[in-house]
């Protein structure tokens, strides 16, 4: 363990503005939010009392899908199910890497049979599907960076589905603990800038992450991996700055992000700005509405 605990005031010469951020290819899955409505609470940004708007939901989530689109990604559906509105979130679907998926149980019973749902789009489309035994919601709670998964606990996936993970993958898994509840995924505390392989191995594998939304542990090992990682702001992560999308180069995220904007502009990267507030009203942003599918090498270009 390294002694350093203090986060770096400067960064390190390597991510300066100098640095050429590079676009990598994405593939990812989407569900259009046809039946998105807040009917009940399983996380402290919903509140059914509020009113929500299907129409402006179905418009945010459009420009969402759009601008994957036009930088070149592709998006693939999975149909949404009446009676299942959180299934917007396809982050929480599963973990796929290398064509293979390893399915989501979810802690909730509203969310329940997404699982059983994903699972079968995933086999349908060509993909190995690992049936979970343990409480995990897939890329909301599991983060791939460079050849390590960064695993989240404390709300929603448990500490046996990081072992499980392990087993299924055959990567290292890092158990993070999340202590706050507004941000009960991993996804709304840890953005991965740069997540992909290159020829040499691990080029470019960074991360911004929110340091209030974690145990004083995981702050350790966050610190001692990633002396490079952006620090965002606690009004930043308040209002999903970090549930954002990167593709080494664009890093899509919410507009209200300003000082995240910032430092990801400092650091050389593209931030593009798309609003989901009604989305937020489910307590997601753009990283839950967005799935990877990794199929293997040849996807990574
Ligand atoms: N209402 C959903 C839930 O509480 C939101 C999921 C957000 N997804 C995410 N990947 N953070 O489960």
């Amino acid at each position: 363990m390294s002694t350093q605990h203090t986060a770096p005031t400067a960064p390190t010469a390597q991510a300066t503005a100098a640095a050429t951020r590079i676009q990598q290819h994405r593939s990812y899955l989407m569900c259009r939010p046809e039946h998105f409505v807040v009917s009940y609470t399983i996380n402290p940004w919903m509140e059914p009392a509020k009113p929500t708007d299907t129409a402006k939901a179905l418009a945010q989530w459009q420009v969402l899908h759009d601008t994957y689109v036009a930088l070149g990604h592709d998006v693939h559906l999975i149909d949404p199910i009446p009676g299942l509105p959180d299934m917007v979130y396809t982050a929480n679907g599963g973990f796929v890497i290398d064509g293979l998926a390893y399915g989501a149980k979810f802690r909730f019973a509203e969310r329940a049979p997404e699982g059983p749902a994903f699972m079968e789009w995933f086999r349908d489309n060509g993909f190995e599907v690992a049936e979970p035994v343990e409480v995990n919601e897939g890329e909301g709670d599991f983060l791939l960076v460079g050849d390590t998964i960064l695993a989240g606990t404390g709300f929603r996936s448990t500490g046996d589905s990081h072992r499980e993970l392990g087993e299924v993958f055959g990567k290292e898994v890092v158990s993070l603990t999340l202590t706050d509840p507004r941000f009960y995924h991993l996804d709304t505390a840890i953005s991965v800038l740069d997540p992909v392989e290159g020829p040499g191995g691990v080029e470019r594998a960074n991360i911004a992450y929110l340091p209030a939304a974690f145990d004083a542990r995981s702050r350790g090992i966050l610190a001692e991996r990633f002396p490079d990682a952006i620090l965002v702001a606690d009004s930043d992560g308040a209002v999903f700055g970090l549930n954002s999308a990167s593709d080494g180069l664009n890093v899509l995220i919410s507009p209200r992000a300003t000082g995240f904007e910032a430092q990801l502009r400092e650091r050389g990267y593209h931030p593009v700005l798309v609003d989901l507030s009604e989305l937020l009203l489910g307590g997601g942003g753009i990283k839950c509405c967005t799935l990877e599918l990794r199929r293997g090498q040849e996807e990574n270009r």
